[in-house]
């Protein structure tokens, strides 16, 4: 049993687990991660426990709580976009029924230790329905409350638990009872994230970080989207510092539940040549695939993040050409040498 406050992260193993992880186990809370996987073992070592299993049993949930003080949760267990097509029944149940269990795991949690718990929720421009191409280039950097009519399972999924965490936040409080608000939710939504030192799986923005991991290692590769595909991106560790700085400003600063952020918004063939121009040798092809071309197409191709901005401030140190030059191509070459 601890008796200090402890941070939870849920899908620890995945892309996003492995930046937080690094920065919040040198903090003065132990953290404590629940995963179907295993952590690698380097990351093991810097937590003080991993429960193996899933968000959906709920006496995992209730022994966690009995066990630990969580007054912080990162909640990044989910199935991506793509994956969430083929099996979208099963996607409702971990993406929202998981959701849903992880929003009362932290009432009650709250409820025992008397203190809020501060909910992060990572969504994703998958939120986002953008009717055809026309209308996407027209809009241009698309605000938090437009087009938000998402043509998958992941983006319903996702767009739903967003309010899901409002009525979390807001219902106990607006109760009179002794059941006191006790989830402080905060939630942004993602842009394409790139990472230098794991592979996505199941996405739908995999084609950027799968071909410069594939030029990387000397592998051809064919991108599944037209050349003049675009979404907005992120390199991770820009992404793992938005997450922290949210988590950490006063919530009076915040006007809204749901921030929007941004840093690069490139085409396919846009990616494609700076990959090309690192790894000179890389074979590069398009073979598109209509069911994930109809996706990015509906997902905005930029987004308008000043709120981030103004409220917490978002600041991304990488742009396009940095994100590439300074991050990805040496760390990942460093990788695979
Ligand atoms: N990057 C994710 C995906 O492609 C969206 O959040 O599924």
């Amino acid at each position: 049993m601890s008796r200090f406050a402890s941070i939870l992260l849920t899908g620890a193993s995945g892309e996003m687990g492995h930046g937080l992880i690094d920065r919040l186990a040198g903090g003065s809370r132990p953290v404590i991660t629940l995963d179907l996987n295993p952590l690698a073992p380097e990351l093991a070592k810097k937590v003080r426990k991993e429960f193996v299993g899933s968000i959906l049993d709920t006496q995992l949930l209730e022994r966690i709580n009995a066990e630990y003080e969580v007054d912080e949760i990162y909640h990044l267990a989910a199935l991506l976009s793509t994956r969430s097509e083929f099996s979208p029944a099963l996607a409702h149940k971990v993406n929202v029924e998981g959701t849903l269990n992880m929003l009362e795991f932290a009432q009650k949690e709250g409820e025992s230790h008397g203190r809020p718990v501060t909910f992060f929720y990572p969504s994703s421009i998958a939120a986002y329905g953008l009717p055809d191409l026309g209308v996407k280039t027209a809009a241009g950097r698309v605000k938090e409350d437009d087009f938000l009519q998402p043509t998958t399972m992941y983006g319903a999924n996702k767009l739903y638990c967003e309010h899901l965490g409002r009525y979390y936040g807001r219902h106990y409080k607006q109760l009179a009872t002794d059941k006191l608000g006790k989830v402080d939710f905060r939630c942004i939504r993602f842009p394409g994230l790139i990472s230098a030192l794991t592979v996505p799986s199941g996405g739908t923005s995999d084609y950027a970080p799968e071909m410069i991991h594939a030029a990387a290692q000397g592998e051809a590769y064919a991108c599944f989207v037209r050349p003049d595909a675009r979404i907005p991106f992120m390199a991770m560790p820009d992404a793992v510092e938005a997450v922290l700085k949210l988590m950490h400003a006063p919530a009076d600063r915040l006007t809204r539940t749901v921030y929007n952020i941004g840093a690069f918004a490139p085409t396919a063939d846009e990616v494609r040549r700076v990959v090309q121009e690192a790894f000179p040798d890389a074979t590069i092809t398009t073979k598109v695939d209509v069911k994930r071309q109809g996706i990015i197409d509906s997902w905005p191709g930029d987004v308008d993040d000043s709120a981030a901005r103004r409220d917490w401030g978002h600041s991304p140190r990488y742009d396009f050409d940095s994100a590439f030059r300074d991050y990805l191509i040496p760390t990942i070459r460093n990788r695979y040498s």
